[in-house]
């Protein structure tokens, strides 16, 4: 059961959910709605994953759905600089726990290489975007700095490539990959999942009107906060 919108405007859509069951089903329907929609318009679903571990509840009640998976088409935010079977990898934390149980072609699962390294990786990911169409939908998490994907506070990052290195990040590993705010922004919808009480001073500095890298996030569309565990004074 969800709260009336706390908020609306049309750039940020604020959601309160009262436990994590009803966050994550809602977060869930959307997605697979998000899938059906861009399916019957363009005949494929193009997604962006949101790494860390909020999304691990959405992602484990998708690997139990039916869906037209040959049609989806899987990218990554941001990763960190790992060695591909690393625990901590964005790619590897979505595989084991979704992508690796249901029918999307391999070729059509995304992942940052970020084992190369952020300047070659991130080449190498901006290359694997080219040409791509409008993302349908980017599903991001929000640190407690304010970060999203690996947009960090005070950090300038290359907005003329779509996958740019991270340097010094604050959250290990120091080095990722990203895309780009631009790129993350040249999306028809936007799913920010936010939960957990650490998360509040975020929310609260992003109600305000204070500027937070999850701020640099504004498609036409605008973008919908799903939250629960933060107060939405
Ligand atoms: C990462 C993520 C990062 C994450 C936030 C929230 O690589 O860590 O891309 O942007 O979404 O830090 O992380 P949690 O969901 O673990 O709180």
């Amino acid at each position: 059961m969800t709260n009336s919108l706390a908020t609306h405007d049309s750039a940020t859509r604020w959601q309160s959910f009262t436990s994590q069951d009803a966050i994550s089903l809602a977060a869930t329907q959307r997605i697979l709605a998000a899938a059906t929609e861009a399916i019957a318009k363009y005949g494929s679903f193009l997604i962006v994953l949101a790494g860390g571990s909020t999304p691990k509840s959405v992602y484990a009640l998708l690997a139990k759905e039916q869906a037209d998976w040959a049609n989806w088409h899987v990218y990554h935010n941001d990763d960190r600089c790992l060695p591909l079977d690393d625990a901590e990898r964005n790619s590897k934390m979505a595989r084991d726990t979704w992508l690796s149980k249901v029918a999307i072609p391999e070729s059509q699962i995304h992942d940052i290489p970020a084992e190369l390294g952020n300047v070659a990786g991130a080449k190498s990911y901006a290359e694997t975007l080219k040409g791509l169409r409008r993302f349908d939908l980017v599903v991001l998490g929000l640190g407690e700095d304010g970060h999203t994907a690996s947009l960090f506070p005070d950090q300038m990052i290359d907005n003329s490539a779509d996958a740019v290195p991270v340097y010094n990040a604050p959250k290990p590993p120091a080095d990722r990959i990203t895309i780009s705010a631009k790129r993350l922004n040249n999306t028809h919808e936007v799913m920010f999942l936010v939960t957990g009480a650490g998360k509040q001073e975020a929310v609260d500095k992003w109600r305000s009107g204070r500027s937070i890298p999850a701020t640099l996030i504004k498609p036409d569309s605008g973008v919908d906060v799903y939250c629960f565990g933060v107060k939405l004074a």
